[in-house]
């Protein structure tokens, strides 16, 4: 396994990759690696010759300091998963690698898509998430690059970028990785305390209930069963949860059969934020 840090020198050894007719996968992460991101190393390692993880907690789409300064960081264990999933290369470049200048955070239009949630209520985190996955697509330009559902807002963020720019990589959406109680694995779950940690299966299991309950409930009795859910107790607190259309993220105000509706949440465990999405048909 390869570690680099510079971007021409992972540009270059794309490049002449790709010149050898080899097809590479790239799997862009901030780090803290978990069985989720290993499993969108499995599936690039799958269906490309070369695999190629980023890791870089990017300063730009983190619009609460705290939550940067918190996010956990830890490479030695980090190398050793990707050591332990045949990863080829690993880009690990520093802040001025990536930010030579201080101005460059970038503004980007997704129209209505970064109206709602995360984007409501994250101000600037997409043009964070954008800028730094632009100027990664830049140094690392593979054949498929792959984003997890659990962040579901932000893959269709990123399929916009690429689709406005006319980018040469292949989006891949892959699916939630869930740990045997249900709770999506996240790096922040790492933050959570043991009382916290028992709690947080609730998220997924009040989800699943409230797809159950859409074949005779309206959007609006299902949005209420979720909030009385996820609010019973004193320790979680519901931030959003919203009913949209999976494709035009629409919010929706009924449930119709045959389209891609989607149920979107984030929850506030103490000062944990957790996000999760379930399909409702
Ligand atoms: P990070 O949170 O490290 O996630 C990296 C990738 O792993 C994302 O595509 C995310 O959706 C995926 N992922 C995380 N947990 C997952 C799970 N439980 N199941 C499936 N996929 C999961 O997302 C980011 O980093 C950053 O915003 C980034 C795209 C790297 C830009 O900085």
């Amino acid at each position: 396994m390869n570690i680099i840090s510079k971007r021409n020198e992972i540009r270059n050894t794309v490049k002449v990759l790709t010149s050898k007719g080899k097809s590479t996968g790239f799997v862009p992460t901030m780090g803290a690696l978990h069985d989720g991101h290993l499993a969108l190393v499995r599936q690039a390692k799958e269906e490309n010759d070369y695999v190629i993880v980023s890791i870089f907690v990017n300063p730009t789409q983190f619009n609460n300091k705290e939550d940067l300064i918190k996010y956990p960081r830890d490479n030695d264990s980090d190398l050793e998963k990707l050591q332990s999933v045949d990863c080829d290369f690993v880009f690990i470049p520093t802040v001025e690698e990536m930010y030579p200048r201080q101005e460059d955070q970038r503004n980007y239009d997704f129209g209505n898509l970064t109206n709602v949630m995360e984007g409501k209520n994250r101000p600037g985190h997409f043009d964070g998430v954008a800028t730094i996955v632009h100027k990664l697509f830049d140094a690392i330009p593979a054949t498929n690059a792959y984003f997890g559902k659990k962040d579901y807002q932000q893959l269709l963020v990123i399929r916009s970028l690429v689709n406005q720019l006319n980018m040469n990589i292949n989006i891949i959406p892959c699916d939630i990785v869930r740990e045997k109680d249900g709770l999506a694995m996240s790096s922040r779950n790492q933050r959570l305390t043991k009382e916290q940690r028992k709690i947080a299966p609730l998220i997924y299991q009040t989800l699943k209930k409230a797809v159950k309950k859409s074949t005779d409930s309206s959007v609006n009795e299902v949005k209420n069963y979720v909030e009385s859910e996820i609010n019973k107790g004193n320790e979680m607190e519901l931030e959003y949860f919203e009913v949209a259309d999976g494709d035009s993220f629409n919010l929706i105000g009924h449930f119709e059969k045959n389209k891609n509706i989607m149920g979107f949440i984030v929850v506030n465990l103490g000062n944990v934020r957790l996000i999760d999405n379930i399909q409702f048909f």
